[in-house]
């Protein structure tokens, strides 16, 4: 009886896949939201609820359609609202969890094997049964796509421009000048009728991302440059296809110690450009010293990424003022992370210096790279991390006078002092040791990120217990919390601090403007 009644309600194929797809979207929903709902939750308590709103409608509709309306277009119309939440909510999933732009270049391949496996099946199931205009229209179509891939994939037929502006990069006594254009192309910096060249051994660089390095007096004294860029459409050894060239002017201030020094960090931004420019914007034309201070991309597959980091930079600083760079340890993973430092501020060792604002501040910056131990399965065999932690505690005891400043700061994006690193259960705990020691009684201050949280952690306390110096960690994508992330790319709290004469004010300032936390910071 029951059984006859099913079969009479699931009378057709179309009713069964469309109350299959709402289930499944209904299941999806909960089952990705577990992970995410708190974050939701921390940006608004009516989010996770307006989610689950969208997760009933198909059920709802299909239960309707079931037992009363029985109408194929309904049954069709569940299912493409059912595939198509599923999709969105999965990105959105994938976004929160700072993981969207590594599905999407990573998922590249499969996307691509995924489409031609359904043209094969259109192919060979459907083609054959269409009508002799409609075979027609197919073939012209498909044609014409065809095309249009090989022109952008193949000839690069798009539009040129540059894609990030300039952003100036500072490691030890230089700037290190970078931007990235639309498509491959040369790039060059002029300063004062002298242009340095993005070039190696007579052949400039061809690439959507440049950087040149020129030494820091020649700018601080000229306070301009431009950045020229050429496109070179197809690389070829001979008659290069080469399309039209760019010429773009930029004004520079030097850090002007005259009012102060005004620094602003922000780290763990993971590709968010509006809320932590907003935020980072602080102190606007104040501004002397951007720290981005790692983790600014979730990883390092692509160009595309990497141009981030100078679409951020160049947000908040247009161009004018220096920027310190720390890797974080998720610009350690990615098929291009083992030439991230030809692209961000480095010396020859790497990406860590040492960097001196005047006789007032010196700053010895590390990279603390990656988190997890080489033999992680999420990571191995690529991770080799362990031999630059040893190479790096060598430059430091080369480098021990560092400390040259009335203060002396250590940017690092981990924050090697606490409790969490400094026990076994951290994959380096041996290496953080070992960076407390080589850096104790020669540090006034540790600016750090990677926690997602705005906090001050004074020397001598259960956290910090090992360091004779304090941690300041700050930044994290929420406007109102210390501790609790939202979802919102537009709220983001990052880390400002101004020294007058010494004195050390700290505030944790958000994407409205607003001031979370202020303190003094006696050293
Ligand atoms: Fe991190």
């Amino acid at each position: 009886m029951f059984k006859e009644k099913l079969l009479r309600i699931f009378n057709t194929k179309l009713k069964i896949i469309a109350t299959i797809c709402s289930i499944f979207w209904f299941i999806l929903y909960f089952a990705l939201g577990s992970a995410i709902f708190k974050n939701m939750w921390n940006t608004s308590p009516a989010l996770p609820f307006i989610g689950g709103l969208f997760a009933l409608i198909p059920i709802i509709l299909m239960i309707a359609n079931l037992l009363f309306f029985r109408n194929k277009w309904l049954s069709i119309c569940v299912i493409i609202e059912s595939v198509i939440f599923s999709l969105i909510y999965f990105l959105f999933f994938a976004f929160v969890l700072s993981k969207l732009n590594y599905f999407l270049i990573t998922g590249i391949p499969y996307f691509i094997a995924a489409a031609l496996l359904a043209l094969i099946c259109f192919f060979v199931f459907a083609f054959p049964k269409l009508q002799k205009t409609m075979k027609k229209i197919t073939a012209i179509s498909i044609t014409i796509s065809v095309l249009v891939v090989c022109l952008v994939c193949v000839f690069e037929a798009t539009p040129f421009y540059i894609s990030a502006g300039a952003t100036v990069f500072v490691a030890d006594d230089e700037y290190q000048i970078a931007f990235a254009t639309s498509h491959n192309s040369t790039g060059a910096i002029e300063i004062d009728g002298t242009t340095y060249y993005d070039q190696t051994d007579g052949e400039n660089n061809i690439s959507t991302l440049h950087k040149i390095s020129i030494p820091a007096k020649k700018l601080d004294n000229a306070k301009n440059y431009s950045i020229i860029t050429q496109s070179v459409i197809i690389y070829s050894a001979y008659y290069p296809a080469k399309g039209r060239k760019i010429k773009q002017d930029y004004t520079f201030r030097p850090i002007d110690e005259s009012d102060g020094i005004q620094i602003y960090n922000l780290s763990d931004t993971h590709e968010c450009v509006a809320g932590p420019s907003k935020a980072a914007s602080w102190f606007d034309d104040k501004l002397d010293l951007l720290i981005l201070n790692g983790d600014i991309i979730n990883d390092v597959s692509s160009e595309y990424q990497i141009s981030l980091i100078y679409k951020l930079a160049n947000k908040i600083t247009n161009g004018s003022r220096p920027v310190l760079y720390t890797r974080g340890n998720h610009e350690c993973n990615g098929k291009l992370a083992s030439n991230l430092s030809k692209y961000v501020g480095s010396t020859e060792n790497g990406m860590y210096f040492t960097y001196d604002i005047g006789n007032s501040v010196s700053m010895l910056v590390l990279d603390t790279n990656n988190d997890m131990e080489d033999s992680n399965a999420l990571i191995n065999p690529i991770a080799n991390f362990n031999a630059i932690r040893s190479k790096q505690s060598n430059w430091i005891k080369d480098n021990a006078n560092w400390n040259k400043g009335k203060l002396n700061f250590v940017v690092a994006h981990m924050a090697y002092p606490l409790s969490g690193y400094l026990n076994e259960s951290c994959a380096w705990s041996d290496w953080a040791n070992e960076l407390v020691n080589l850096t104790n009684n020669k540090t006034d201050l540790l600016i750090s990120g990677h926690s997602h949280r705005t906090d001050f952690i004074e020397p001598n306390t259960e956290d910090n217990a090992k360091a004779t110096f304090p941690v300041l960690r700050g930044s994290l994508r929420s406007n109102k919390y210390s501790d609790r992330e939202g979802i919102s790319p537009n709220e983001f709290t990052g880390t400002a601090i101004e020294i007058i004469n010494g004195k050390i004010t700290v505030k944790f300032t958000n994407a409205n403007k607003q001031i979370v936390k202020e303190f003094d910071i006696n050293i």
